[in-house]
């Protein structure tokens, strides 16, 4: 079995860039790759922030912040993943781009090296056509935000050797994650379970039978969720939320995972939440409030 030193992550997002945290921050060695430089270091600089605020709550020594820090190597290109036992696509959530990826960076792999991928919902098997070799492909499903949960669903596709599956949940569990195991099935167990639930919250405000406030406020206090559905969705991304909403229907020909249209029509609107800086919320002022 593969002994995992240096892991690649593809994508220096809100998920890459959390990947690449806890990984360093567990004493893994970390490229940190991007479409570009500047990309790659933005999200490690953003890295460097949470770890400031951990130090600065008394919570990381200063000495494992720069040493997590100094563990992490940002680039712009693909050619140093070559060097990493793990490699783990943390990209845009479209199967065009991930295909692609796996197109370049497959070839430069080790023999035994191991491909993952964070995808939310694209089915495992499917993806893996496009890799250099089924059985050492696996999903690695994170949850944002990556440092504070604790879950990670492996997700193993039709080849995925058992080695695999292993190795990967050996480097989850240095993270001090806790594993969950799925076959490979359209949202997996998490997603499958979570997607509807904030889908009909989108309906149910369509439809205008309560406010953003009270659609949340009702979630929240009814049944103990740390965010409402609408909150919860606007920090996955509704771009996301849609792609998986859609991925569920397709791969399932189950109309139950149509997305609510005003999903949609946010989406088209560029609304796709926290990260655009408005979604059900307006995030443009001090504290988030409805958009509508
Ligand atoms: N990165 C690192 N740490 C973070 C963080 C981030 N982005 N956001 C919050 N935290 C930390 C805070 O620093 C704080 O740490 P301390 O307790 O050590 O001070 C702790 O988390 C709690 O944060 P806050 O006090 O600011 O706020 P909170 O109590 O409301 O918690 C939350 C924030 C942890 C995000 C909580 O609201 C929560 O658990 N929400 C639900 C998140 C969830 O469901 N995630 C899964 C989304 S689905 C997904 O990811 C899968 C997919 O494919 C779509």
């Amino acid at each position: 079995m593969v002994e995992i030193r240096t892991v690649g992550v593809i994508g220096a997002g809100q998920m890459g860039a959390g990947i690449a945290q806890v990984s360093a921050q567990a004493g893994f060695d970390v490229i940190l790759s991007d479409i570009d430089l500047p990309r790659a270091e933005k999200g490690r600089s953003g890295i460097a922030r949470q770890l400031v605020k951990a130090v600065e709550k008394g919570k990381l020594a200063q000495e494992d912040a720069d040493a997590a820090m100094a563990r992490i190597r940002a680039v712009g290109e693909v050619a140093p993943l070559g060097e990493a036992q793990l490699v783990i696509e943390a990209a845009t959530e479209r199967e065009e781009i991930k295909r692609a990826i796996f197109g370049n960076v497959g070839p430069l792999l080790a023999a035994d090296a191991i491909l993952a991928t964070n995808t939310s919902s694209i089915p495992i098997t499917r993806l893996a056509q496009a890799a250099p070799d089924a059985a050492r492909f696996v999903g690695v499903h994170f949850f944002n935000p990556v440092p504070v949960m604790e879950l990670i669903e492996l997700i193993r596709g039709l080849g995925t050797a058992p080695e695999t599956v292993a190795a990967v949940e050996g480097y989850a569990t240095a993270l001090g994650k806790q594993v969950v195991h799925a076959f490979d099935a359209p949202g997996f167990v998490v997603n499958r379970i979570l997607v509807p639930m904030l889908n009909e919250a989108c309906f149910v405000l369509g439809e205008g039978i309560a406010t953003v406030e009270d659609i949340d406020k009702g979630v929240k206090l009814g049944l103990n969720h740390p965010m409402g559905p609408l909150t919860l969705a606007d920090f996955v991304g509704l771009d996301t939320l849609l792609e998986i909403c859609k991925v569920l229907q397709d791969t399932t020909g189950d109309p139950k995972y149509r997305p609510a249209p005003l999903l949609t029509k946010y989406v088209e609107a560029g609304w796709y939440g926290r990260k655009s800086g408005r979604g059900f919320y307006d995030y443009s002022g001090p504290e988030p409030v409805p958009s509508r």
